[in-house]
């Protein structure tokens, strides 16, 4: 397999990088989860600011203190923010209230965005997120944009989280994924938005197989034609 620019964007808990990793898997290409580092970000500004909340003005002046970096651990992606692993602890329901705002700052995003371009410049990579097809690689070959309904996306992701034992209600849990496409998508820089080129597909009602299988079969398709 030559090496290609695979671009999964999509709204909240559409199940993107669950499909990201299995592809990057099947294809033997590196894979970004980006959200986990707009994610990251968002927990630096609650450790430097431990109450409750995040200073933005704060957080933009200090980004120059934060290394992330992605490791291998016993066989799963693992995030690190300057040297902890910190994977889980940013999943936590205050990340999830804040990153939405921390991800509408234009110095963060460029800051990212900068890190994103070089990690998948010059090799096969899967990359997961909001403006990948559109900003981070709008020359990706491969480029996909997955939608779902509030309710089913809520519910896989509440069960994900009961299963990574953090708190949080069903409720809470459908009320942050709309709250926060609703910010993701009406941003003025990098707006949530579906790439003109990307194919969209509803994963509603169908398996994490059926998504995989499809994705799969249209990097085969691309990979093809590009290099028939
Ligand atoms: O896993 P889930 O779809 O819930 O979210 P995520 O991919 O971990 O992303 C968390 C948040 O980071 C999103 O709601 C966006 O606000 C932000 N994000 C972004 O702005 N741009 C990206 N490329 C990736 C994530």
């Amino acid at each position: 397999m030559n090496k290609l620019i695979i671009a999964i964007d999509g709204l909240a808990a559409t199940g993107k990088s669950t499909q990201a990793k299995r592809l990057s898997k099947a294809f033997g290409f590196i894979y970004v989860d980006t959200g986990a580092m707009y994610r990251a970000v968002t927990l630096f500004g609650f450790n430097q600011f431990p109450k409750g909340s995040v200073d933005l003005s704060l957080l933009n002046d200090s980004l120059d203190q934060i290394l992330i970096h992605f490791e291998e651990v016993e066989g799963k992606q693992q995030t690190f923010l300057n040297g902890k692993n910190v994977t889980k602890a940013i999943r936590a329901a205050e990340v999830n209230k804040w990153v939405s705002q921390v991800a509408s700052q234009e110095v963060v995003r460029t800051f990212l965005t900068k890190q994103q371009q070089l990690m998948g410049a010059d090799r096969g990579v899967v990359m997961d997120g909001r403006d990948i097809g559109t900003v981070v690689f709008p020359d990706a070959q491969c480029k996909f944009f997955l939608t779902a309904t509030p309710e089913v996306r809520a519910k896989r992701r509440y069960q994900e989280q009961l299963e990574a034992g953090l708190s949080g209600t069903f409720d809470e849990v459908l009320n942050n994924v709309k709250t926060r496409d609703k910010q993701d998508q009406t941003r003025t820089i990098a707006p949530l938005q579906k790439a003109q080129d990307a194919i969209e597909i509803d994963v509603s009602n169908l398996s994490i197989d059926e998504v995989f299988e499809i994705l799969h079969t249209a990097v085969l398709k691309k990979h093809e034609s590009i290099h028939r």
